[in-house]
């Protein structure tokens, strides 16, 4: 059983879906950690993260597991590396290949059905998981979204913007696994809320649909 959790970076998705998996009992998935370990290894190898063809065999030769707090590529920790700006940027560029998002999708889906999971993502209640019985859209203003991000890297906040801009602007035009909310999605404006605010929100949600 899924609970899907959905929307643009810096909404507060990842920190949310943990700390509600935890109280919860789920299992966490960080979708986005896995778009990040192809974006790495295309780095890596020399693979161009724009070219379709090159980015989708990467996607296909690599096994990404997680194992507690860590992210592993073929066994190897890189749950550090793909947090870089560099590899952020090379994120966005690799999921906007169908190839790149059919491997990774079918990857999702073979871990979620093991379990009772929180996904997080962009597209967790559209595509991976449309059956999901609570699907919460999280949203926050840009600004406030750049705000925390440069709170959480140290980074210049007008840059973040500027950036964070340009990347929502591909998740949400791509063809495939574009960022939106599913039509049955629960959308929360976090802009204004705590952290601790939404978490309840999120565990009162699965607990008045029994899921829970
Ligand atoms: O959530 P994040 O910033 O770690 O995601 C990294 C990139 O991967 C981001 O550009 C959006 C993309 N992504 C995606 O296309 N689909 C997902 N389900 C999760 C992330």
């Amino acid at each position: 059983m899924v609970i899907a959790i959905d929307g643009p970076a810096g909404a507060g998705k990842s920190t949310v879906a943990r700390m509600a998996a935890e109280t919860l009992g789920f299992t966490y998935l960080d979708s986005g950690a896995m778009y990040r370990c192809v974006a790495l290894t295309c780095l890596e190898w020399g693979a161009d993260p724009e070219q379709s063809g090159e980015a989708t065999s990467t996607a296909e030769s690599i096994e990404i597991s997680f194992e507690d707090e860590e992210v592993l590529v073929d066994g190897v920790p890189v749950t550090d590396e793909i947090r870089s700006a560099e590899v952020s940027e090379a994120a966005s560029r690799v999921a906007v290949h169908p190839g790149v998002r059919a491997a990774m999708v079918t990857e999702q889906r073979r871990l979620i059905e093991a379990g009772d999971y929180i996904a997080e993502g962009r597209d967790i209640g559209t595509v991976v998981s449309p059956e999901s019985p609570l699907k919460v859209f999280l949203t926050a203003s840009a600004e406030v979204r750049a705000r925390r991000r440069a709170e959480q890297t140290g980074g210049d906040p007008r840059e973040i913007l500027i950036s964070q801009m340009e990347r929502d602007k591909r998740d949400s035009e791509r063809e495939h696994g574009a960022l939106m909310a599913a039509d049955d999605a629960i959308e929360v404006d976090t802009s204004e809320l705590s952290l601790d605010q939404v978490v309840t929100k999120v565990a009162e949600l699965a607990r008045e649909r029994g899921i829970a």
